[in-house]
């Protein structure tokens, strides 16, 4: 852990939801699927859609310009943004540079992150870093996915999983002793690459009528090697924070997982012997938001009245690359 005098906070969060919802029972009549089957495996029963004509930039704006009203600041006020994503409007420029202009951040650096669905707890810990170091004062950080125009909507395997949406939070340097960023963990494993990914597009299989052909513009995905991935990867993670915290799991006051299915959560959740109000979930409600589940989820907390000054939470997420993060806070 990072023993230092100067202590990081989350002074405000936004989210961004798009209107469209997308049931089990609309799915039922897209695939070989089942309400049943998409509950019971995934606890997902509904998620958002991003309508035709909007992009990833309209929601990561939308959750900015809430975040920053929260934190009572200015777009040109900001020192750097960054934005994690998978699915970003283009290869280049990055979304976080289409952002900075939405926002008149003209003083802000702006660069992407892309670390799957860890990319925002990367994201959190790179923009920590810029304040400890003394070269930024005022980082948004955005978590941003519009995972549904990269679905492959003929595969009932990957297409009940994933939703769009986007959440965002100000990070900066604050007074209080008992409060801030405490620690954090990632980590990454690129022999399991092959086990989640989008196969063309980049400059390895650019596109052409046949990657068309082949549907390689879409996610694939090995369902059951990345969940035996997840449910190693998050008890082992959080463990290994609460080390470096110096902090057992009974002093946690909330734990943030990333949303990618109600059975990895509960299985940490239980080993844990976390009661589930501490343990917040809205996987049912958006499904997996890749890199936006754990900014929508504090921000969703924060914005209820329920996460309070000095509560003690972690946060701990795993994706594609394979990667993953954790961290532990004071709020
Ligand atoms: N409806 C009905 N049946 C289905 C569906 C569906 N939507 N999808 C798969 N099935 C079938 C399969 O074909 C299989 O049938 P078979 O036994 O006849 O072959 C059966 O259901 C079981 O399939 P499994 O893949 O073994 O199901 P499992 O219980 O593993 O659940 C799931 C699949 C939900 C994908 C799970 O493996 C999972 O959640 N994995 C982790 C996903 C994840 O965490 N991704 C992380 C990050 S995403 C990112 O970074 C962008």
């Amino acid at each position: 852990m990072i023993k230092t005098a100067i202590k990081v906070a989350i002074t405000g969060t936004g989210a961004a939801l798009p209107e469209t919802r997308l049931t089990n029972q609309d799915l039922e009549k897209m695939v070989d699927t089942t309400d049943e089957w998409i509950i019971t495996r995934t606890g997902i029963r509904e998620r958002r859609l991003l309508e035709k004509g909007r992009s990833n930039l309209d929601l990561a704006e939308a959750a900015a310009v809430m975040a920053l009203e929260n934190a009572g600041l200015k777009g040109a006020e900001l020192d750097l943004i960054l934005v994690a994503t998978v699915t970003p409007d283009h290869l280049f420029p990055s979304t976080a540079c289409l952002l900075q202009a939405r926002l008149g951040a003209h003083h802000a650096a702006a660069f992407d992150l892309s670390a799957g669905c860890s990319g925002f707890i990367y994201a959190l810990s790179v923009g920590y870093q810029f304040i400890l170091s003394g070269a930024c004062r005022r980082v948004l950080v955005v978590g941003a996915e519009v995972l549904s125009r990269i679905t492959d909507w003929e595969d009932r395997a990957t297409c009940v999983l994933f939703g769009d949406g986007a959440g965002a939070v100000v990070l900066q340097p604050v007074r209080e002793e008992d409060r801030g960023l405490l620690c954090f963990e990632l980590g990454a494993d690129g022999t399991g690459a092959g086990l989640l990914a989008l196969p063309a597009g980049g400059s390895a299989c650019p596109a052409s009528a046949e990657t068309i052909k082949n549907r390689q513009h879409f996610i694939r995905m090995n369902g059951n090697e990345v969940f035996k991935f997840a449910v190693r990867v998050v008890p082992d993670t959080l463990a290994r924070l609460m080390e470096q915290g110096g902090v057992s799991a009974a002093q946690l006051d909330y734990l943030f997982l990333h949303q990618a299915n109600l059975r990895i959560i509960e299985s940490a959740r239980k080993r844990l012997n976390l009661p589930p109000e501490r343990v917040p979930v809205h996987i049912d409600r958006y499904g997996n938001m890749s890199s936006a589940s754990i900014p929508v989820l504090l921000h969703e907390e924060a914005a209820a009245g329920r996460l309070k000054r000095g509560h003690l939470l972690a946060a701990v997420a795993f994706g594609a690359g394979l990667t993953w993060g954790g961290m532990l806070m004071r709020w």
